[in-house]
């Protein structure tokens, strides 16, 4: 049986490709999640993409992929920088989450510069566009493996 792996894509992130190119690149979000897709499966992975921007909604996703799924590519997005409520269910399940974002946060705004996540996250990729998802699954990779 393949080991599964869920995306959770954050908040705005349904408008990659027309949402400030020049900051989050010209790709779409249903390019994103097919080159995920392909990455996962020469891996082994069986992969599920998700897009919300809800908040609790995310909560539900991290609290059910604890039962369903073996790690977790996270895209907070802008809940990155503001939701306790998601780093807790972060820190209260057992599966490996990775943190993902697009942009470097750490060279933006300040108020991008704290991550709440990142601190109960397994580990986070930063600033390499849309190629950070691969990179971030094939750490999922090896950290089911
Ligand atoms: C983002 C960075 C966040 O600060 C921002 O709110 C986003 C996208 C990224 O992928 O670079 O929506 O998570």
């Amino acid at each position: 049986m393949k080991a599964s792996l869920l995306v959770i894509h954050g908040p705005n992130l349904n408008l990659l490709g027309s949402r400030e190119p020049e900051i989050y690149g010209t790709s779409t979000l249903p390019l994103i999640n097919e080159q995920i897709s392909k990455r996962a499966s020469q891996l082994g992975l069986d992969v599920h993409c998700v897009q919300t921007n809800h908040e609790g909604k995310i909560v539900d996703l991290l609290q059910k992929a604890e039962h369903d799924c073996k790690a977790v590519i996270l895209n907070p997005a802008a809940y990155t920088h503001t939701s306790i409520a998601i780093r807790d269910a972060i820190a209260a399940i057992s599966i490996p989450v990775i943190e993902i974002h697009l942009s470097q946060i750490s060279k933006r705004e300040p108020f991008r510069h704290t991550s709440l996540t990142a601190p109960v996250c397994t580990g986070m990729i930063s600033g390499f566009g849309a190629h950070g998802y691969l990179l971030a699954v094939e750490a999922a990779a090896l950290l089911i493996k």
